[in-house]
């Protein structure tokens, strides 16, 4: 089990990238934003899949305001961790939780650069990994996963697909497909699997994404 304090360890992959997502939580309604899911399906099967025993410590990195955190709690998973570069996101999580955020650790830190003190059996993102851009920062994001799971542990990652967007939230993303993805994890994990989701936005757009399902060597 998890302590629940509140970690801070890193202020963003600089200044502006921090500053960029604080504004883009203050000023949008979570359920208006265009990756809100209220039922983040997709993810909650793969983990199901990957960790059915529900004391397995799950990390989602730039889980923002999402409704996994929720979803992972309802379906009895006990040892959760959000972590988000965006305090703003946090925020609106635990104010949506109320007495349950008690029960998640919470940290504000910017994924390329946190070391976890500890090991977790899966880690989950949706779309943080597809903002890295420059390959030093997706070279720290996998040492980082490398790092923080297990020997046999989990990693489930989502990024917008090939055919995806280009942007979004007003930056460039890199997009992926099975091949890349398993390029850019190659050497620490072994893919299990993929699956595509035409997620559609709050405001009706279909934007399709590529789940990957990996395995820590
Ligand atoms: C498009 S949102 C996705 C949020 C959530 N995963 C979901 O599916 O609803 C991207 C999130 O990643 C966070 N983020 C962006 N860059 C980050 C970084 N370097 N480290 C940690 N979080 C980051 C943002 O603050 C934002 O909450």
């Amino acid at each position: 089990m998890p302590g629940r304090a509140r970690e801070r360890t890193g202020r963003g992959m600089d200044g502006s990238t921090a500053a960029h997502w604080e504004a883009v939580w203050a000023a949008q309604d979570p359920e208006a934003v265009s990756w809100y899911q209220r039922d983040p399906a997709v993810s909650l099967s793969l983990i199901l899949e990957a960790v059915p025993d529900h004391d397995a410590a799950i990390v989602d990195v730039g889980g923002g305001a999402s409704m996994l955190v929720d979803r992972l709690l309802d379906t009895g998973y006990v040892d959760v961790t959000v972590l988000d570069l965006s305090q703003v996101a946090l925020d609106h999580s635990q104010a949506r939780l109320g007495e349950r955020a008690g029960s998640v650790s919470w940290v504000h830190a910017d994924v390329t650069i946190h070391r976890f003190d500890r090991v977790f059996d899966l880690w989950h993102d949706r779309a943080v990994l597809h903002f890295l851009v420059d390959p030093d920062d997706r070279a720290r994001y996998r040492e980082a996963a490398s790092a923080a799971v297990r020997p046999g542990g989990h990693l489930v990652v989502a990024t917008f697909a090939l055919d995806g967007p280009e942007r979004c939230s007003g930056l460039p993303v890199v997009r992926h497909g099975p091949g890349e993805l398993t390029d850019l994890f190659a050497g620490a994990f072994e893919p299990v699997g993929f699956v595509g989701e035409v997620h559609v936005t709050p405001a009706g757009v279909p934007q399709p994404f590529q789940y990957g399902h990996f395995r820590r060597r």
